[in-house]
């Protein structure tokens, strides 16, 4: 059995006090514990707070991104120990807005895997075909790249710190969710490719989030696919309350 985990990507959005009031808000609404393994993913400005109104809770914190080196001249950048210190649990990495609006590849993604593994962070590693590449019939060859090199040099002792989160690019902020057939049929994809990368063990216990448009209204038919092990919620996820709905939908 695999426990689902539901995490929030705020991306580029709250202030510290909006960030608070989400916090506050949502534990609250969830009180002591949950089914799922629950995430939020602040900026990292809001971190700190976050963290502070979340002890206790079952909420654990996530990093939205970070840089692979330990430390030195990075301007701008967050280290994955820095991350850890203010109290993150996971690294979201890979996700397609860093890959298009910052030229991540993967074999920079796969440093950052690396580098988030090394410091204790587990991490939530997204893949996702755009629509051009499903409509040329691309997706497997897309998402089993981005496996493939995301992950290299990873074993089976990874992969219990490891969650993979399939979005394609085109439900992404759009409104316009993939059908969970659509989604179930690339997520058993996903764990056959993992198989092989992983062992099978390890791949029957990876778990396998689906992300892009997820709401509370869709949430339910898609978590509730054999395959998908939870969500990586953007949009829904600024709001507590629809949050929470999403994370109740789970059966
Ligand atoms: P969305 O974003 O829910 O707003 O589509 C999901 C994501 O980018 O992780």
């Amino acid at each position: 059995m695999r426990r689902p985990i539901v995490a929030a990507n705020w991306k580029m959005n709250k202030t510290v006090p909006e960030a608070a009031e989400f916090a506050a808000r949502l534990k609250g609404l969830l009180g002591p514990s949950s089914k799922a393994e629950v995430v939020v993913a602040p900026p990292f400005t809001a971190l700190s707070a976050v963290k502070e109104i979340l002890e206790g809770s079952a909420v654990g914190l996530a990093g939205q991104n970070l840089w692979h080196e330990p430390k030195g001249a990075y301007t701008g950048e967050v280290s994955a120990a820095m991350l850890k210190d203010a109290g993150c649990v996971y690294a979201i990495l890979g996700h397609s807005e860093r890959r298009k609006y910052f030229q991540e590849d993967d074999a920079l993604v796969n440093k950052k895997v690396k580098a988030a593994l090394g410091s204790g962070l587990n991490v939530i590693l997204c893949v996702g075909e755009t629509l051009r590449e499903r409509e040329l019939g691309e997706t497997h060859n897309v998402v089993r790249r981005q496996l493939e090199k995301g992950l290299e040099g990873l074993g089976a002792g990874d992969a219990g710190r490891l969650v993979v989160a399939y979005e394609p690019v085109w439900a992404i902020g759009t409104g316009k969710n993939a059908t969970p057939e659509q989604a179930q049929e690339v997520h058993r994809f996903v764990r056959e490719r993992a198989g092989e990368l992983l062992g099978r063990e390890a791949a029957e216990a990876l778990r396998i989030q689906y992300g892009g448009s997820v709401t509370p209204e869709n949430s339910s038919a898609l978590l509730s696919q054999p395959d998908i092990d939870g969500a990586l919620v953007g949009g829904a996820s600024l709001v507590a309350e629809s949050f929470y709905a999403i994370i109740n939908s789970i059966n």
